[in-house]
């Protein structure tokens, strides 16, 4: 029992839904589940772009009978050796061992690492512009070092004018029916591909400028990802969104408050901060316990917001573990062109406001609007008046901004 779901005459979504996985690479929650997006060229050579993950391979073996129905399959594109697109690659080869396996030299020795008896004589080597004649079907190959691994590359269907661009424009949440972006409501994937970005994407901003450069020559009718929507009818649009997410452009005024507290110090003083933001005419304003909430939702909303602010309580004369894990993963992504607010809570040596001063230092793209505040114990009124600065100074600077 298969249902039908072309992209054109001859080529077919024949991706997976996965709702039971709880953690993407084992740590990002998918409430939302995940979709592995994967595609078949029926033409004279048939042509697979892409695996799915491991666990799905069952019903991704039977999609592609229920098309090919006893017709060999001839060639299998490995854009990404990352294990959610070639978790299912083993499986193809046992059910169609005659196919040959695409990909550039880079892509063979990590198949190599992953599978150590790989047979090299199946695999065929191409580099950037090498074309690949299906019959009808005319492909070729543009490499995309870095979005996100060093041999991620897409495939461009040259009659079609299909961009198979894998993890780039991919996102998280399910297919739930529709495939293409005129299908579906993009209301319900739009912080799940900003998250999917921030998380996944986030390090390699300028890598992704490069490749949005270097496709933008192309004529593309068509995206269709490894993940998430296929793009049909607005094409500009998710290439505009994960450009400015590579420019870490803030896409509204708003604020994240994000803090870490143990016995809810910390907290109060967001509350603070957050209640003077609103006097001050901002309205949105995110505040999230780091300890409740996981990091990539936060994450997916520094991406968002140009205003952040961090709090945390001393933790053995460090941040708070929880917010020392967000702090980490933003400078390993180098965020930029934020403002920052600081607060944290202490009772002896201190230690979080100290660590996020940490942070701001190592980051030159993060502009400290305001002098942090640290609380010793309850915060006095002085610790709210400087907390209440903080709020000020981030509105005036959000509210310089609106045109
Ligand atoms: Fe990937
Ligand atoms: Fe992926």
């Amino acid at each position: 029992m298969h249902y039908h779901a072309p992209v054109t005459e001859k080529v077919f979504w024949i991706g997976t839904n996965d709702r039971k996985t709880e953690r993407f690479e084992n740590y990002l929650p998918l409430p939302q589940g995940v979709a592995y997006n994967s595609y078949l060229i029926n033409d004279e050579k048939t042509c697979i772009i892409d695996t799915v993950e491991f666990s799905t391979a069952g019903l991704f073996i039977e999609k592609i009978e229920g098309i090919l129905k006893g017709k060999k399959l001839d060639y299998v594109i490995v854009n990404h050796m990352e294990p959610d697109h070639s978790g299912a690659l083993l499986d193809l080869m046992k059910y169609y061992p005659d196919a040959k396996i695409i990909g550039n030299i880079i892509t063979l020795r990590m198949i190599k690492a992953f599978f150590h008896d790989f047979d090299e004589s199946k695999f065929i080597t191409v580099k950037e512009g090498d074309t690949l004649d299906l019959g009808h079907h005319k492909l070729t190959f543009a490499m995309i070092p870095m979005v996100h691994w060093p041999e991620s590359m897409v495939t461009y269907d040259i009659t079609d004018k299909i961009l198979f661009s894998n993890d780039a424009f991919g996102s998280f949440g399910t297919l739930d029916g529709g495939i293409f972006d005129d299908e579906l409501n993009f209301n319900f994937y739009e912080d799940e591909m900003r998250r999917y970005y921030a998380n996944i994407v986030g390090k390699f901003g300028p890598q992704v400028n490069t490749a949005i450069n270097k496709l933008g020559g192309l004529e593309i009718k068509f995206i269709c990802p490894s993940h998430g929507i296929l793009w049909r009818r607005d094409i500009n649009k998710v290439i505009q969104h994960f450009s400015n997410w590579a420019n870490f452009t803030p896409e509204e005024e708003g604020v994240v408050i994000v803090y870490g507290t143990m016995y809810g110090t910390t907290a109060k003083m967001a509350n603070v901060i957050a209640r003077e933001l609103s006097w001050n005419g901002i309205k949105n304003i995110r505040v999230y316990d780091a300890s409740k909430t996981d990091h990539s939702f936060i994450i997916s909303d520094i991406w968002k917001y140009k205003g952040l602010i961090i709090g945390s309580a001393a933790h053995n004369n460090d941040v708070y573990p929880p917010i020392f894990t967000l702090l980490h993963k933003l400078e390993n992504y180098g965020l930029k062109n934020r403002f920052l607010g600081i607060f944290g809570n202490m009772l002896w040596s201190g230690g979080g406001v100290k660590g996020i001063k940490k942070f701001a230092d190592a980051l030159p793209g993060l502009e400290v609007i305001a002098e942090p505040v640290e609380s010793k114990g309850e915060p006095t009124n002085e610790d709210q008046h400087k907390l209440e600065a903080i709020a000020k100074a981030m509105a005036e600077r959000l509210i310089a901004e609106r045109n």
